[in-house]
């Protein structure tokens, strides 16, 4: 059996909708951010968020921060979901345009890369996400089948990475 896991935090259920996805493909279970097991075993640490503001959640920083010592040595590989994450970030339009998706992995990474030896798999997943704010609501229906469908054969690419 592939020894992996996948973490996650979610407020409103699409970053958990995709965790379990991944864990289908991969085979392994999945995790919330309170709920987060021994890592020592593991070989590959599926880590998840969504996005606020334009930044990763707060507690999803949170947790990272928490267990990036654990990483050391181990294969890492991130998710998440967000309102737009192909859209250009507000901060970086007059200057170099970048998507939330790529300051999203960075931020991740810089995160969990602090004082570790961690291998980040190129290998990463996102996708859209249901929101409501504000009386507003948008992305109804995101995650879509088919994005968990995708997300599902995320899970299965890692595995084959895994087995190779
Ligand atoms: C207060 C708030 C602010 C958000 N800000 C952004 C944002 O700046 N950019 C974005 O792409 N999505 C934004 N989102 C959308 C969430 O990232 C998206 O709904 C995500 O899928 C939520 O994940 P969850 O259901 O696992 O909590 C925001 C959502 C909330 C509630």
């Amino acid at each position: 059996m592939v020894k992996a896991v996948v973490l996650y935090n979610s407020r409103t259920g699409n970053t958990k909708k995709v965790a379990k996805k991944i864990a289908e493909g991969l085979g392994v279970e999945s995790f919330d951010k309170k709920k987060i097991p021994d890592l020592q075993d593991f070989e590959l640490v599926v880590l998840g968020s969504w996005v606020i503001m334009g930044r990763i959640s707060f507690g999803g920083a949170r947790y990272l921060r928490r267990i990036r010592k654990k990483l050391a040595s181990k294969k890492v590989a991130l998710f998440f979901t967000s309102a737009g994450p192909d859209e250009i970030h507000w901060k970086t339009e007059k200057t170099v345009p970048r998507t939330i998706g790529e300051l999203m992995f960075e931020s991740m990474e810089r995160i969990i890369n602090q004082n570790q030896n961690v291998t980040v798999l190129q290998e990463r997943f996102y996708c859209k996400g249901y929101i409501k704010f504000g009386g507003q609501e948008d992305n109804i229906g995101h995650p879509t089948d088919e994005e968990l469908e995708q997300a599902k054969a995320f899970g299965e690419q890692l595995k084959g990475i895994l087995e190779a």
